[in-house]
């Protein structure tokens, strides 16, 4: 079987604490990091943006997973390429009339690329797109915030998805992802889980990856 990529959502982490935090979960045994940029426009929330992302490069080698909860995405790509994002997910919705011109402009910055759908979003709008990109990201909770409940209609997207592309894409999933519904997507076929609260809110970091292997 292959490896299943776990990506803790730092928006669940202490902020004031921020390295110690990414340290703990890497030595906890993540693959990568996810972080969530939401701009208060296209989900109901603000987090974090390019000058935390910096930061967070100059003091850790991990691969940096950079959801983008933003309008127009393709007017920042070249910021949170140069700020260090090793991938790049935008969400179809966010700019559903240049979805190519945003796909080429983060590979010119020789990154990786991801489109994400929210729930409402049916898979085979992803489709066309899966052979010019790395990863497909299948929100499992409206985007904008942590800790929600899973939404298990979301699920059964991912076989859809894993019908049509190769063994070496990535699926990921996120929102409300735990113990048992990590199991649920990767049963499905998801072979990239993000996960928030459910890491973070936890007092073992190490037990909580291995629980979602
Ligand atoms: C939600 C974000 C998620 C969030 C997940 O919009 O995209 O990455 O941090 O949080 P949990 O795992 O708590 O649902
Ligand atoms: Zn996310």
């Amino acid at each position: 079987m292959n490896k299943i990529i776990i990506s803790p959502s730092i928006l669940s982490a202490d902020f004031m604490n921020l390295e110690n935090e990414i340290k703990a979960v890497q030595e906890a045994g993540a693959d990568w990091i996810h972080i969530d940029v939401m701009d208060g426009h296209f989900v109901p929330n603000i987090s974090i943006g390019v000058p935390v992302l910096k930061s967070i490069r100059k003091k850790t080698e991990m691969f940096l997973d950079t959801h983008l909860m933003i309008e127009n995405p393709q007017n920042y790509i070249e910021a949170f390429a140069k700020a260090g994002a090793d991938l790049i997910t935008f969400h179809y919705e966010a700019c559903q009339e240049s979805i190519n011109e945003t796909i080429d402009l983060i590979k010119s910055f020789n990154k990786k690329v991801g489109v994400s759908i929210k729930p409402k979003t049916d898979v085979s709008v992803l489709f066309p797109y899966i052979d010019s990109i790395d990863l497909a990201l299948i929100m499992t909770v409206e985007p904008g915030f942590g800790g929600q409940e899973f939404i298990h209609d979301c699920a059964l997207k991912i076989p859809q998805l894993k019908e049509k592309c190769s063994e070496n894409f990535i699926i990921q999933v996120d929102g409300g992802i735990n113990n048992l519904t990590a199991k649920i997507c990767t049963s499905l076929g998801a072979n990239s889980l993000v996960a928030g609260s459910y890491i973070y809110n936890s007092k073992d970091y190490k037990k909580s990856i291995e629980m979602l292997n």
